[in-house]
């Protein structure tokens, strides 16, 4: 499968960000075709998820008339001998609840289905910021939920049916929390539409909208961004400058000397002033970047596909060392001890000075590891080391399309 991109889903980032971002919505008709709409999500998915047991209820919920169902109409309680109880989803009952109206969704969609964690990877490293997803089928002609605004940014995917939207501007002043809105309240919608398989549309922060289904069941996916403020920011920088040993102490606030608390204050104030002062401007805002993409249950790994690619190693194929910390110990015998991941290995001398070598870059030829050795040799040496993270290939394997 293809990876996803920002730029697929808004069209062109520079007028996204300077035209849309946070002001006002992107309407993108036809973002992607039908079947890559379906890649994300389809009905026919969900059929498969709402059978499977380890999806737990905690990732399913479901509203009719804009409220929400408690999950003791769709779930039972199992126990499987040797294990404790669990609850599961009962599929039949969320038929039948959707089946009389019901609007059904399944939260962190991410945590469980890999088009959507792809799709998530895109938006973290787009946003630098918490992102989640939210699949929302919709019986045909039903209302989902009242109007109301989300806290975030919103990102609308339509995979399968119709879905017809209204819009309302934003009311003045950005709110922290969910609000439902009466009809009185919001008057005429500013935007009115309905999005088809394919169509994008974003919603920027605190957005008032409601959405129907059309004539068919309807399904689509939101993204929705958790920005962060620089109120929220500026307490992380400072979190981490007073994480220092320098502001380890314990004032007593209580006693009969505030003077010298005050004092006291007036000392670490300056010292915070200090270090406020002496960081680098560029060096944080990377680093603020780098812990808004890794929050938890984002990001993933291939280390399966990594491996599985190693047993492709040709004589010439080019590796360098790896991030991976080794330690390579004094030589004994002919072999040197390296200690990598835990793990504690000998290898020839000769690849440890290969290895010392290239701790300054540089390639190596899989089958030139080993000097004065079997090609084949030299090889196998040099596939362990890359099963072990030890070496990586300097280039893209030739055989590295499959995902
Ligand atoms: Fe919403």
């Amino acid at each position: 499968m293809k990876d996803w991109t920002l730029e697929e889903l808004v069209g062109d980032t520079t007028s996204f960000f300077s035209q849309h971002f946070g002001e006002r919505p992107l309407l993108r008709r036809g973002a992607l075709d039908a079947s890559r709409a379906r890649e994300l999500l389809s009905v026919r998915r969900l059929d498969d998820l709402v059978a499977m047991e380890a999806v737990r209820p905690a990732y399913l919920r479901v509203a009719r008339n804009g409220q929400g169902v408690s999950s003791k109409a769709y779930t039972r309680v199992v126990s499987e001998p040797g294990t404790a109880l669990t609850e599961t989803v009962v599929p039949e009952q969320v038929y039948e609840l959707f089946r009389s109206g019901g609007t059904v969704t399944w939260n962190y969609l991410h945590h469980f289905l890999p088009s959507a964690r792809h799709l998530v990877e895109a938006f973290t490293r787009a946003f630098a910021a918490p992102v989640d997803t939210v699949a929302f089928l919709t019986p045909a002609g039903r209302d989902g939920y009242a109007a109301h605004h989300d806290p975030v940014d919103v990102f609308v995917v339509q995979t399968e049916g119709t879905k017809d939207w209204r819009i309302w501007q934003p009311p003045a002043g950005r709110r922290s929390d969910s609000i439902t809105y009466s009809a009185e309240q919001l008057g005429e919608p500013t935007l009115q539409t309905t999005l088809h398989p394919g169509d994008v549309l974003y919603l920027p922060y605190g957005t008032p909208h409601a959405a129907a289904a059309g004539e068919q069941v309807s399904l689509h996916v939101s993204v929705t961004v958790a920005l962060r403020g620089w109120r929220d920011l500026l307490r992380e920088t400072v979190d981490t400058l007073v994480a220092d040993e320098a502001f380890d102490g314990f004032p007593h606030l209580g006693g009969d000397n505030p003077e010298q608390a005050a004092a006291a204050l007036t000392e670490m104030i300056a010292l915070l002033r200090d270090r406020l002062a002496a960081l680098a401007p560029a060096a944080e805002t990377v680093r603020l970047a780098d812990a808004g993409r890794n929050h938890g249950g984002a990001g993933r790994t291939r280390e399966f596909q990594r491996l599985a690619e190693l047993a492709q190693l040709t004589p010439e194929a080019p590796l360098r060392r790896s991030s991976v910390p080794v330690e390579i110990g004094p030589s004994d015998g002919g072999r040197t001890r390296l200690s990598v991941n835990g793990h504690t290995l000998a290898v020839p001398d000769g690849i440890a000075r290969t290895l010392r070598r290239l701790e300054t870059g540089g390639s190596v030829a899989a089958g030139e590891l080993l000097k004065d050795a079997a090609v084949t040799r030299s090889v196998r040496a040099a596939e362990s080391l890359t099963r072990l993270g030890v070496l990586e290939p300097a280039a893209a394997p030739a055989k590295s399309t499959a995902r």
